[in-house]
């Protein structure tokens, strides 16, 4: 699937956004270990969040459901997951695979995780090495999927995260739940913090000081009623266009507004971006809210490092694209994980935003743009990545002339309706 887009001329109103890909993932594997029925609301039907339904099915795992969007869970308790009769399929959702090699060291049966092509290149060992400390049987391929896990009896560690990732940190965490003590995990910076908040909240002991979280090892899981609020990893998009628009005006309600989530909204509003975060309420322990942006007069060149990389680590593609129209230089250090994302996000900007006309250098950690350029419409790829195909969509209607984005259909891996509701804003822009 390829997209045209044209230069926009408006973007106003008001839209939702689908929900919390990372909160789905997490309800829907939490909900199929607790005791009871879980009520999941405001799922996300994306790529990636199917590949996980996939497996807690083939898990042994009843799920109903009554809508799109709408989850009722049969838990099998802590300890009822049975074995697969295939190999679990994650698709090309790291989420999917690495919280589940967490989950199933818990378990006494083989498993194995498999994944496509572009998940098949990702790394696994970062979550593999702890869960053998803890005592699971962990084989990965040469560092990647296919991986295979047998569990059983583990025991709690006091592990430091090499990298602060979210992904990681919940597989350890997961892992906890079966250990025989408390299990602490201690990241370099905060990441994304939801399977603390929502273990919490089905009643495990929990505790987060400085940098370390302590999970104590669990009996039971109580069941969810959860309203899964808005992603705002879909909605920077749109909120992104809104600044680069000239007289445009876009509110998003429901949307997540966890701090370890927004730091983007926070980098974005000291380059000079008039947008506003009204909360409304919370959500499953998590705050929830509304953005408001308008068209920004005038927008800074900054500098990204250190523990902001983790709070905006899925928003650099949309964030370069901003940084485009920048004045001065804008630099993203600290930021290697972007080589190990859906795509190597670091080389594939560079190239397809180069091709637009903007000015960006590539380091090995981040990249250097100069702007402000005006960009001009052209034929770019998305390297088979989701936020890159949108960032590059966004990009399109600033820029002079059509552009036309290759490989497309990935876009539903977390954003299904993102072509509809870029057209309900205005945009001209369609699949050819
Ligand atoms: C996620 C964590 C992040 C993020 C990904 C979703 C999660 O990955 O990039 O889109 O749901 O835990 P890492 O843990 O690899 O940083």
């Amino acid at each position: 699937m390829r997209l045209r887009v044209q230069p926009a001329t408006r973007w106003t109103g008001i839209l939702s956004v689908p929900g919390d890909k990372s909160i789905s993932h997490r309800a829907l594997l939490f909900a199929a270990l607790a005791d009871g029925i879980s009520e999941l609301q405001g799922w996300l039907p994306a790529a990636d969040c199917e590949a996980t339904l996939r497996c807690v099915r083939a898990l042994g795992v009843q799920v109903e459901r009554p809508a799109q969007d709408h989850l009722v869970v049969h838990g099998s308790g802590l300890k009822g997951l049975q074995p697969a009769p295939e190999p679990l399929d994650c698709g090309g959702s790291g989420t999917t695979m690495r919280l589940l090699m967490g989950i199933l060291a818990g378990f006494p049966f083989p498993s194995v995780l498999v994944g496509n092509p572009q998940l098949s290149r990702r790394p696994m060992e970062r979550v593999a090495r702890p869960l053998r400390q803890m005592g699971g049987e962990v084989i990965t391929t040469e560092g990647h999927a296919p991986v295979r896990v047998r569990g059983g009896s583990l025991r709690g560690i006091r592990y430091e995260l090499p990298i602060a990732s979210a992904q990681a940190k919940s597989a350890v965490l997961l892992a906890g739940l079966y250990a025989d003590r408390p299990t602490t995990v201690i990241e370099p910076a905060p990441s994304r913090d939801h399977t603390e908040r929502l273990l919490g909240s089905m009643g495990v002991s929990i505790q987060r000081d400085g940098n370390s979280i302590t999970i104590g090892p669990a009996e039971r899981l109580f069941p969810l009623s959860l309203v899964i609020p808005g992603d705002p990893s879909s909605a920077a998009f749109l909120i992104a266009a809104a600044l680069l628009i000239p007289g445009s005006a876009v509110q998003i309600p429901g949307i997540l507004l966890n701090p370890t989530r927004l730091g983007w909204v926070e980098a974005w509003q000291a380059m000079g971006a008039p947008i506003q975060v009204i909360p409304e309420g919370e959500a499953g322990g998590e705050p929830v809210g509304r953005l408001h942006a308008t068209a920004a007069t005038h927008l800074q060149a900054i500098e990204i490092a250190g523990a902001m990389v983790p709070r905006m680590i899925d928003e650099f593609p949309i964030f370069a694209v901003i940084a485009t129209q920048a004045e001065g230089v804008t630099q993203v250090r600290d930021a290697a994980e972007l080589r190990v994302k859906e795509s190597d996000r670091i080389a594939a900007l560079a190239m397809e935003l180069r091709r637009m006309g903007a000015r960006i250098e590539e380091h090995p950690d981040g990249f250097t743009i100069y702007g402000p350029t005006p960009l001009r419409g052209a034929v770019v790829h998305s390297h088979g990545d989701h936020r890159l195909a949108m960032a590059l969509a966004v990009a399109g209607l600033i820029a002079h002339g059509e552009t036309i984005v290759e490989d497309t259909a990935c876009i539903a891996d977390s954003f299904p309706g993102f072509v509809e509701a870029m057209q309900a804003l205005g945009a001209e822009i369609e699949p050819v």
